[in-house]
């Protein structure tokens, strides 16, 4: 820290002890914490348009008064201890209090347990968590250097928000390519909660309606209720959605929106049929309902090629297409996009310039790329190779447990990076068992949007993030619940 904002009094004479003064307040209010850096005496001097030798001297009064020592070629910095004790000090960063202040927080904004990250428990089997140690981060460094040795500086101003050109360019070749979608106009967000939350505040008015899986996505219905929205959950069944239901609730309840998992979803993996799709489709264009398709994880998908979106056959352009690189790069990089029908971009863009004018370009143009250079499919290739090998090596330990008698049972996941295991009435124990053991893992109950659906019967067991004999011992650990 080098910088030191300070309030002389102009009343303390001589000048030395107004600086001295200034100083030792500013580390009694946590300006500076103990053992932090104070500004060289040429910069305090500068900053305070004196004389060096003065402040120098109320270097020296401070060191005398103990606030302050000098450290041989690092300059002046605060003690470990200070002088006296105060109740006002020190406000360190690890101190910080709260105040009694009344906050008229908007209800429709409810807080989330702040329970510790699955990423600090020893084994973690959270379902959507990718290898991160596994990402290629060598590979991609020369495409970041890249982006800032010939940055495209126009990008890089105000304007132009969709995103970074060349990432999108590429998305959308990879998109028509990979994923059959030609047809769409595609807005960068930074991660597809982003685009969640966009979608909301363009399509939702307080008290619209949103049919959502009833077993699902959680972040995306804090995102629709965040707009007003009321959450209507359709029925599912073991291979996909109760059609029928579906029909009810379109034809009974003002449906708007529509927002689905289809290709593995979330969190039961199951891949939604064709002849599903096809009704869902029929039903949203019939009584003009746009949904919203969270393809989340679509290259990890073994038995087969992943089945198209619903966005690559959409003739009516209902189909607001969501996709994230959390999955096949780490969460932190916080880049996600949405391929939409040109009628409803601009409403996106203008909505997203009033949150955020437009996205972190930077990152955008590094991955782009990488994209053009063909690193980046080279690495889809080998990373879904790797997570099919732990979705083997989770079902053959799965299998091996239950030859020994244990009462559980799954279908094998055609694709996703979790499976969802039926463990016959104990799964809240079983997560209350693995949490305790320093084992991270999720139970049915966190799923449901009616929790009085929750019949304790599952659990999602992530198999991508963690290599197959770390996987193992935990499984070892978990299921010794069984057997106590
Ligand atoms: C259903 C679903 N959608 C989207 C995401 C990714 O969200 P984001 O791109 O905001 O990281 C996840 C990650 O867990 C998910 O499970």
């Amino acid at each position: 820290m080098r910088t030191l904002s300070l309030t002389l009094d102009p009343f303390a004479k001589p000048k030395f002890l107004q600086i001295a003064r200034a100083i030792s307040s500013a580390i009694k209010q946590g300006q500076v914490e103990a053992k932090e850096a104070l500004p060289s005496a040429r910069q305090l001097a500068e900053q305070l348009q004196t004389n060096r030798h003065t402040v120098m001297a109320a270097y020296q009064e401070l060191i005398a008064q103990g606030w302050v020592e000098s450290v041989e070629r690092q300059g002046y910095r605060v003690v470990q201890s200070f002088p006296l004790e105060s109740s006002l000090y020190p406000k360190t960063k690890q101190n910080i209090t709260q105040s009694k202040f009344k906050w008229r927080i908007n209800p429709l904004i409810f807080e989330e347990k702040n329970a510790k990250p699955a990423h600090e428990y020893r084994y973690n089997f959270a379902g959507g968590n990718p290898d991160i140690s596994a990402f290629p981060f060598h590979e991609l460094k020369p495409f970041m250097s890249d982006s800032l040795t010939r940055p495209e500086l126009s990008g890089l101003s105000y304007g132009n928000n969709r995103g970074n050109s060349q990432f999108i360019s590429q998305v959308a070749t990879y998109l028509r390519r990979a994923r059959s979608i030609t047809d769409k106009e595609i807005i960068t967000v930074n991660g597809s909660q982003e685009a969640l939350y966009l979608i909301s505040r363009v399509l939702l008015k307080p008290g619209a309606k949103v049919a959502v899986e009833s077993l699902g996505y959680r972040p995306a219905w804090n995102a629709f209720k965040t707009a007003g929205a009321e959450l209507v959950a359709i029925k599912q069944h073991p291979k996909g959605i109760d059609i029928e239901h579906l029909t009810q609730l379109v034809k009974n309840q003002d449906i708007s929106l529509i927002y689905l998992t289809p290709l593995h979803q979330y969190p039961t993996t199951v891949t939604l049929p064709i002849h599903e799709r096809i009704k869902i489709y029929q039903l949203a264009a019939t009584y003009n309902l746009a949904i919203i398709e969270d393809d989340y994880d679509h290259e990890f998908h073994y038995s087969s090629q992943p089945l198209a979106p619903l966005a690559a056959d959409d003739p009516k352009g209902l189909v607001i297409y969501v996709s994230t690189f959390s999955k096949i790069m780490f969460p932190g990089c916080r880049i996600g996009y949405m391929a939409v029908d040109k009628s409803l971009a601009p409403a996106i863009i203008n909505y997203r310039s009033i949150m955020n004018h437009k996205p972190n370009v930077l990152m955008q143009d590094a991955i782009g790329r990488w994209m053009k250079d063909g690193a980046f499919e080279r690495h889809l290739r080998r990373t879904t190779k790797i997570y099919q090998q732990r979705r083997d090596n989770l079902v053959s330990e799965l299998k091996k447990y239950q030859t020994q008698g244990l009462d559980i049972s799954f279908t094998t996941p055609a694709g996703g990076m979790a499976i969802w295991l039926d463990v016959e009435n104990n799964a809240k124990e079983l997560e209350e068992f693995g949490l305790a053991h320093d084992i991270y893992l999720v139970s049915e109950s966190s799923f449901h949007l009616d929790k009085g659906q929750n019949q304790n019967r599952f659990v999602r067991l992530g198999f991508a993030g963690m290599k197959p004999e770390k996987m193992n011992q935990g499984l070892a650990i978990l299921f010794s619940y069984f057997i106590r």
